[in-house]
């Protein structure tokens, strides 16, 4: 591509070095004319086009260059040659904004090409998620019992002692305490072993009437087969000037009704626990046989879901509530056993798996 040379001021270097007289110039001209069209023809892409057009037509150009060297020329030879000079970057101007147009369209097409997207393939669809059943079970159990206008209401998972315990009538070192086996965490605090603890926080912050459910999770030191350190409660209480325990039988058949879709009723039978008195422990009839004995209720037409009874004056008493005006009743049920009676799931462990062949049946 003729002479090349680092220094910008090539192009009149060039220009004093070839040209000697007009002819000289044409033939200059001509020969410069060439070059740029052939490197025009060669050029693939804009950028190339752009440096071509920099190289010849640019300020320190080398058809620029010429130009400004007419002046050495004799005067009346500066027109003509002047001209043939401008018709010159005139034809690579133009060729260059043709092939730079075509480059263009090229650029497109290609892209056009390689981005082309085929309609016709089938959609990747964005898989639905679905909730966990014992978030399904909570859920349908505080919108039952928000329908008997009871509120939700929650208790740390870490508890003290005062509150697990002390508070609920388990008094330090009573054997009542075996009942359940739990994880200490250090100076009297316990991962919860049940969520009664929330009746005691919920007394102390607030006077009767009391009507509410706490779900949570709840901890003991026990893993087998039907047992799993971590697992969840729902805790009621009702607390009034004048609640029995007719009113306790009739919400939870309300409740057990709503929930198993049945019309067979509970069954109360009568147990222990420190912080109700008297206490119970309920059955409903068993959802798989209605009753008439299966291996399920191992024969028996009853399905034990929860513990329950009036709440015991000495509670009242460590929150501050009056036993002589008021009482109430409590109930706590585990929601494992419940997800798994509503569901047919036969082994608990599936529900802390985390396996989505499980899961996505919810
Ligand atoms: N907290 C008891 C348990 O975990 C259940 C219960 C709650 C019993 C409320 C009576 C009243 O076993």
């Amino acid at each position: 591509m003729g002479v090349r040379c680092s220094c910008s001021l090539f192009p009149f270097y060039s220009f004093f070095k070839f040209l000697k007289g007009t002819n000289d110039m044409r033939e200059q001209l001509e020969q410069m004319r060439q070059q740029a069209l052939s490197a025009i023809a060669a050029a693939t892409t804009e950028e190339m086009l752009n440096e071509v057009r920099v190289r010849y037509l640019g300020r320190k150009g080398e058809l620029t260059g010429l130009m400004k060297g007419l002046g050495t020329l004799p005067a009346d030879e500066r027109p003509k040659v002047g001209q043939l000079v401008n018709t010159v970057k005139d034809e690579v101007e133009a060729q260059i904004e043709q092939t730079m147009n075509r480059a263009r369209e090229e650029a497109t097409a290609k892209r056009l090409a390689t981005e082309r997207i085929d309609v016709t393939l089938p959609g990747r669809g964005r898989r639905q998620g679905s909730k966990h059943p014992i978030t399904l079970v909570i859920e349908e159990v505080s919108e039952i019992f928000a329908g008997l206008g009871f509120s939700v209401a929650e208790g740390p998972e870490i508890e003290h002692d005062w509150y697990n315990f002390e508070a609920l009538n388990f008094p330090p070192e009573h054997p009542a305490r075996d009942m359940q086996d739990t994880f200490f965490v250090e100076n009297q605090m316990l991962l919860r072993t049940h969520t009664s603890p929330v009746q005691i926080r919920t007394m102390l912050k607030q006077k009767p009437p009391v009507r509410i459910i706490a779900p949570g999770t709840v901890y003991r030191c026990d893993s087998d087969a039907t047992h799993s350190p971590m697992f969840h409660q729902i805790e009621g209480l009702m607390v009034d000037t004048q609640v029995s325990f007719a009113d306790l039988k009739g919400i939870l058949t309300t409740f057990t009704n709503q929930l198993f879709g049945q019309k067979t009723g509970v069954r109360l039978r009568p147990s222990f626990f420190p912080f109700t008195e008297p206490s119970a422990e309920v059955d409903i009839a068993c959802v798989i046989c209605g009753g008439t004995g299966c291996r399920v209720c191992k024969q028996t037409g009853w399905l034990e879901i929860l513990g329950a009874g009036m709440v015991d004056p000495e509670v009242f008493r460590h929150v501050g509530y009056d036993p002589e005006t008021i009482a109430g009743f409590a109930f706590g049920m585990g929601i494992e056993r419940i997800a798994m009676l509503k569901y047919g799931i036969s082994d608990m462990r599936l529900l802390f798996e985390n396996d989505i062949r499980f899961l996505k049946q919810f």
